[in-house]
């Protein structure tokens, strides 16, 4: 008996969708953006191969939009006094105490956070991103998120919705499997505990398909 199969119908809320349940030591939650989009799955359709080399065998890259090199020099009434680099040395350590790659990117250019997306295709397996001010404006990097179809993590260290009009609306967040706003710095830090639960699940809903399907071709040869 498989979560995904329940996923028809019905909120993704209801206790019905949200089983706790053991695989393989993996407490799935049933977390709605894998039961609802089954064709999101670890190692497809891009076919990554996992390697033994990591314990939890993932790769996540973060990607800083602009302004986000100020961090610390900003605006700091808002985004705080810890610096990007103090942010990302944090994130490289609870990615080790979990076994887990990471990589870090930082741009003031549209064009070039659209590029670092799209190379994620095939090379990492989920991505935290900060957008930024192109939150509120960029159908591009929206696009290059959907284009890459992957677990994706939207985070603002502000509270997006308590400020001016304008920042109210990000139109990447369309393109996100979930956002973390207004946490400040330790929103990194749950966008990356929240990416590796949802690959952790993918990962066991797509073997026990595998397993189920296997088992089914077996019994058909029979
Ligand atoms: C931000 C919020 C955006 O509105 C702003 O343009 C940023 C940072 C945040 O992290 O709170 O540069 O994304």
């Amino acid at each position: 008996e498989l979560i995904w199969q329940k996923s028809k119908c019905g909120s993704p809320f209801s206790a019905k969708y949200m089983p706790m349940k053991k695989h393989e030591n993996i407490l799935v939650f049933g977390n709605p953006a894998a039961v609802y989009n089954p064709q999101m799955t670890v190692g497809e359709p891009y076919k990554r191969k996992w390697t033994p080399n990591k314990i939890n065998n993932m790769k996540i890259a973060v990607i800083q939009g602009p302004n986000l090199n100020m961090l610390a020099v900003r605006e700091q009434h808002i985004y705080g006094g810890v610096t990007l680099e103090q942010i990302h040395a944090q994130l490289q350590n609870a990615a080790d105490q979990n076994g887990v790659e990471i990589e870090f990117f930082q741009s003031n250019f549209e064009g070039e956070i659209v590029d670092r997306i799209q190379e994620c295709l095939g090379t990492v397996d989920g991505i935290m991103i900060n957008p930024a001010a192109y939150s509120h404006t960029s159908i591009a990097i929206r696009d290059a998120l959907a284009a890459v179809n992957m677990p994706v993590v939207e985070v603002h260290i502000s509270n997006i919705y308590k400020r001016e009009e304008y920042r109210q609306k990000s139109i990447t967040a369309g393109s996100s499997t979930g956002v973390i706003t207004g946490f400040g710095g330790f929103g990194y830090h749950l966008g990356l505990i929240s990416l590796i639960q949802m690959l952790n699940e993918l990962k066991a809903l797509n073997d026990a398909r595998n397993a189920q399907i296997q088992a089914q071709t077996q019994e058909e040869n029979k």
